[in-house]
């Protein structure tokens, strides 16, 4: 069967990755409340449908921060997406790059900022801001020296929220002989993912571009267990004129689901902000990132571009988030469950699905620029 939805593209990577890198991907925070409520509150919105107008002609393209996008579309930073396929950073940001898109490199990916540079052309760049400042400026001047157009400073993540799928899947909290012992078996029962990240040209999986910072091991677990200790709480928005001493380009907020938060996201002087719960893997409960939104559109205005993500599963729910004030959307999961289903490949062709998702619920909206996008689309 051949993958024809986001929901087909989870169901491939289920069977080819490891239930470790399955669930981490697909699990979130607690309960899993604003997971759910993310995909849900897209969901029953309705489009508005007209009919018997001339829809030869569409319009998909935005410009925004200096950058062109053939959709209003990018993909979310998603960390360690060098274990779901091999070299999964450089794989996306080539699928991305082919469709016109921006792709967001994580802090705490496998592929450093210059090989994916290298593999495809320089990602935004996704910053959480850790303890030492010191490496912290040489991050962000390797992230300026390699070309990256744009920073997207996360918050929303002082610390990792608790996913107790990581924990029954022994992704987190298992060490030692069990520990291995879970990671071999898994890895054995796994061969094609096993071939890809081990035979095929898959290492060496560490977190490139922080690899230099940490002293005490090798494997992505001692990335992960130094990074849990490493990321500063104590950041506010004064750590912004630190980010600034170093990054002179746009500068994008992720992580906003409050319109206080969104007010002093203009007043610290950012370019851009992206309403986020994390894909619902932090702090369970708040609410989802399509019913911030309106909010949030409201108390900034014109003062910055507003993005979000959370739940974007399709084309239509692209459109019901432009019409709700959204700049362009992100997608997390949707790329890197297509990543896991079978790489490049598969990142291309869900995004091109994406696309004539998006210009179907134009067409049969009446919408013919993505840009005039508005809530005469809904049925409110
Ligand atoms: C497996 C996974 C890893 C993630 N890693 C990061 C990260 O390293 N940095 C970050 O800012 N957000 C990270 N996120 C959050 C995404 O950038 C994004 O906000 C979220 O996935 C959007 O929700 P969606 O998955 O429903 O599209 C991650 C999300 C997932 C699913």
């Amino acid at each position: 069967m051949k993958p024809a939805s986001v929901s087909d593209y989870r169901e491939r990577a289920r069977r080819r990755l490891p239930p470790m890198f399955f669930e981490y991907i697909d699990g979130g925070s607690y309960a899993e409340v604003t997971l759910k409520r993310n995909v849900e509150d897209l969901e029953v919105i309705a489009l508005r449908q007209r009919v018997m107008r001339d829809m030869t002609k569409l319009d998909m393209s935005v410009k925004t921060l200096g950058q062109s996008l053939e959709m209003p579309l990018g993909l979310s930073p998603v960390g360690m997406a060098g274990m779901y396929a091999r070299r999964g950073e450089a794989q996306a940001a080539r699928a991305a790059k082919a469709a016109g898109l921006p792709f967001c490199l994580s802090t705490v990916s496998v592929c450093s900022v210059e090989e994916v540079t290298r593999a495809a052309t320089a990602p935004w760049f996704q910053l959480y801001m850790l303890k030492d400042r010191g490496y912290m400026r040489e991050l962000l001047g390797r992230a300026k020296a390699a070309g990256c157009p744009v920073l997207v400073f996360t918050v929303d993540l002082p610390l990792p929220g608790a996913r107790y799928r990581d924990v029954r899947s022994g992704f987190t909290g298992a060490t030692g002989l069990e520990g291995a012992l879970n990671t071999a078996w898994q890895g054995m029962t796994h061969p094609e993912w096993s071939w890809d990240l081990f035979v095929a040209g898959g290492r060496p999986h560490t977190l490139g571009n922080v690899q230099d910072a940490v002293k005490e091991g090798r494997r992505v677990t001692d990335f992960l267990s130094w990074i849990a200790r490493n990321f500063d709480r104590s950041v506010t928005w004064k750590d912004l004129d630190f980010v600034r001493e170093v990054w002179d380009g746009p500068i994008v907020i992720k992580g906003v689901l409050d319109a206080d938060d969104a007010r002093d996201t203009v007043k610290a002087g950012a370019q851009g902000l992206i309403v986020s719960n994390h894909g619902g893997r932090q702090l369970d409960g708040v609410k989802s990132s399509i019913a911030a939104l309106p909010r949030i559109v409201d108390a900034v205005g014109s003062d910055l571009e507003v993005y979000m993500d959370g739940g974007v599963r399709s084309g239509l729910d692209v459109l019901k988030a432009l019409s709700l004030g959204a700049k362009a959307c992100f997608v997390g999961r949707a790329w890197a469950y297509a990543l896991g289903a079978g790489g490049e490949a598969m990142v291309s062709r869900m995004l091109g699905t994406l696309k004539s998702e998006l210009a179907t619920a134009m067409i049969l909206t009446g919408c013919d620029d993505v840009k005039s996008a508005g809530p005469e689309l809904l049925d409110l």
